[in-house]
């Protein structure tokens, strides 16, 4: 029988979950363990090494509960440190990186935005994925300054919230963009508050279930797919702040979960 159970998911804080529910969904047999860095977020404004640094000590808690695969749930994470992972770690790492493909190849209008942390935007894996698939498109990149705390309050319905989404919207809007692309993980939590103030025609993608299939063909491909019965399935999630906002904003999602607060 093998050690390492669990699939292994971190965040710079709560805004994975909107990533570990995909991947719950789609695959039902398997337990998870989900570390919230919410005591470090935002990660997006800090220094490519610091941002490795962390995802190391993410790392290495993941695996001393068990992980035998790890997705790194947060772009800003997976564009500075998931090359340093991959090569000094011995399990599968995922990444999640902007959906800029499916939105290049489906922009009609030959525009698409694209909201994202600065540490996302201005990383070298965004600059070389971006520069393939946008050649002939106009892109309007914005930096969610500010967003990421506000998400981690968990306080989803405040006028500031909503109004940097209307700054940071506004110049998309000006170039007709008819994709935008969410970057960072903990945005997804925003879509309702977008559909309100996007204009009906713009899609807004995200790259959750893209991570969530990638994850299982990574599974198979290993031979770690779990074929047992669901009813041993437990999804553990932990915060080194507190579980509030965790425990708020999964309070829709149907699963055995149960939130912890651990220092890590
Ligand atoms: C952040 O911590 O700044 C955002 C995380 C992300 O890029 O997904």
């Amino acid at each position: 029988m093998r050690t390492q159970q669990h699939i292994g998911i971190f965040d710079s804080g709560v805004g994975g979950t909107s990533i570990w529910r995909e991947i719950v969904q789609l695959l039902p047999n398997e337990s998870t363990r989900y570390l919230a860095d919410s005591k470090n977020a935002p990660y997006g404004d800090k220094s490519p090494q610091d941002i490795i640094k962390l995802s190391i000590k993410n790392t290495e808690e993941l695996l001393s509960l068990g992980a035998k695969i790890i997705v790194v749930a947060c772009n800003t994470a997976t564009t500075n440190a998931i090359e340093h992972l991959r090569a000094t770690y011995n399990v599968p790492f995922i990444g999640i990186e902007p959906a800029i493909k499916p939105a290049a190849l489906a922009s009609e209008s030959g525009a698409i935005g694209i909201l994202a942390t600065r540490g996302t935007l201005s990383s070298k894996l965004f600059a070389s994925t971006s520069g393939k698939f946008t050649e002939h498109l106009k892109v309007v990149e914005v930096v969610g300054e500010g967003l990421v705390p506000i998400i981690e309050s968990g306080d989803l319905s405040s006028t500031t919230l909503r109004n940097l989404l209307w700054d940071y919207t506004k110049p998309m809007i000006a170039a007709n963009i008819d994709h935008l692309v969410l970057g960072c993980s903990h945005y997804p939590y925003l879509i309702p508050i977008l559909k309100e103030i996007l204009p009906p025609n713009i899609k807004i993608i995200d790259s959750g279930q893209a991570v969530a299939r990638q994850t299982k063909s990574i599974l198979i491909k290993h031979n770690l797919i779990d074929q047992e019965a669901s009813h041993n399935v437990r999804h553990l999630l932990y915060s080194n702040r507190d579980i509030i906002t965790l425990k708020e904003l999964l309070q829709d999602f149907n699963a055995p979960m149960e939130f912890n607060v651990r220092d890590f």
